[in-house]
């Protein structure tokens, strides 16, 4: 007797909140995922930004395997050293500067713990409740949660689930004087993720984060940076915000995605010098205020801390950088008339598609779809994996590690697969 279709048990035993293609991965080797009929594809969608360190990388397999034998799950009710070795890796070579880290499981998570954090600044210094209000940017995107699509800049993901989690403002994104104007006397953060993914790839201007910091130190803020999709080396940094200008120092810092290379895990550092009263706002979570049961248990932070390991060890950054001038070189000589332009730092890039031109093509057409998932598909036939940001750019997001090798192979495949839909 056959089996029933993976993808048939999906539609009646899951809930059907992903549009999902038609395609079930198997086994994952580096850059390649391959798929039940064994046709290998290029991952450059690595889970979105996820897969930091490629497919089933011998550093999490051992981790896995090695915590695995010893202790897997065992409470915050105690001292739990893998954590708080993956907390020390953050605060001296992720950060380099003094904070503390709570644990938590995705980038959510992490967001609804910065927003706990400001409410709990704001209700230290103030009234009860008297500064609240968090300072987000349009086009952003800061998670699923009813904290996280409250903070989020896009209305699509808050349409059906109101009322909204109040105190969130939104500024367009590197408007200067609308975040200048935003501020008022209930607003206790900004929160800004200085190089938007799901928004289409746009990249904090000095200015935005410069008057950030600014407006930061005139009213008391916190300057919070979520990092949960380009931080931890993506952009060729293992903080974003030094790429654009230097010396800002964030109050407080979410990641998730990348941090355990496929294992789910989110974080947030929470400043050492500010502080709430008397005490230090990397302690303004005391005991009993926030938590998260399998937040930064023994197997979860073990290999999240041999992904940061490898990262650091290879200067996984310093790959980034290179592949990412590589292909943004490389797209530019091309000359493509549907790319528009390609934008982002290090492997958090945007092609951003020319959709009158793409409108010529008929099939683009009839399909109806937004252009950037039109191309995606299409690009997935020709056995490479790419991710939507948008209506009209298709992100790439390879492994830090990928090859030269792997890099060519994306490009020959872009380039091919964008040059057969230009009629
Ligand atoms: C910048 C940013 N923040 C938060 C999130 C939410 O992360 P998660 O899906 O792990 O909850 C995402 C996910 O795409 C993201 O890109």
């Amino acid at each position: 007797m056959s089996e029933v279709a993976t993808s048939d048990l999906m539609r009646q035993y899951v809930v059907p909140n992903y549009g999902r293609f038609p395609v079930e991965f198997v086994r994952g080797e580096g850059s390649w995922l391959f798929d039940e009929e064994n046709k290998r594809y290029m991952d450059f969608a690595t889970g979105i930004a996820v897969c930091s360190l490629g497919h089933c990388h011998p550093v999490i397999q051992e981790a896995l395997r090695d915590q695995g034998q010893k202790l897997i799950h065992c409470s915050n009710l105690y001292q739990i050293r893998e954590q708080a070795l993956l907390a020390q890796h953050l605060v001296e070579k992720v950060m380099g500067k003094g904070g503390k880290v709570f644990f938590c499981n995705s980038g959510a998570e992490a967001n609804d713990s910065l927003i706990k954090l400001a409410r709990k600044y704001g209700n230290d210094l103030s009234d009860p409740g008297g500064r609240y209000e968090i300072i987000t940017c349009e086009g952003s995107f800061h998670g699923r949660t009813l904290g996280g699509i409250a903070a989020t800049g896009q209305d699509k993901v808050k349409a059906g689930f109101e009322p909204q989690l109040e105190g969130f403002k939104h500024v367009p994104y590197n408007d200067v004087e609308a975040l200048e104007n935003a501020v008022g006397n209930k607003t206790v953060a900004i929160l800004i993720e200085v190089l938007q993914g799901e928004g289409g790839i746009h990249i904090a201007s000095e200015d935005f984060l410069k008057t950030a910091l600014r407006l930061r130190d005139e009213h008391d803020l916190l300057l919070m940076f979520d990092e949960v999709q380009c931080g931890l080396g993506r952009t060729g940094s293992k903080r974003t915000w030094d790429d654009v200008v230097s010396g800002i120092e964030p109050d407080a810092v979410s990641w998730a995605k990348g941090l355990a290379g496929g294992f789910p895990m989110g974080a947030i550092w929470v400043n050492a010098d500010r502080t709430t009263g008397s005490v230090p706002l990397c302690d303004a979570l005391g005991p009993g205020s926030h938590g998260s049961t399998f937040g930064g248990t023994p197997l979860g932070s073990a290999v999240a801390l041999a992904v940061l390991q490898e990262i650091e060890k290879e200067k996984l950054w310093e790959n980034a950088t290179r592949m990412g001038v590589y292909i943004q070189d490389q797209v530019n000589d091309w000359n493509n008339p549907l790319i528009h332009e390609i934008r982002g730092q290090g492997l958090m890039l945007g092609f951003v598609l020319n959709v009158s031109k793409l409108e010529e093509n008929k099939a683009f057409v009839d399909s109806g779809e937004m252009a950037s998932l039109f191309v995606v598909k299409r690009l997935m036939e020709a056995s490479l994996l790419t991710v939507p940001a948008g209506a009209d750019v298709v992100r790439w997001l390879p492994a830090l590690n990928v090859s030269r090798e792997g890099v060519d192979f994306a490009l020959a495949r872009m380039r091919h697969g964008l040059d057969s839909l230009c009629v």
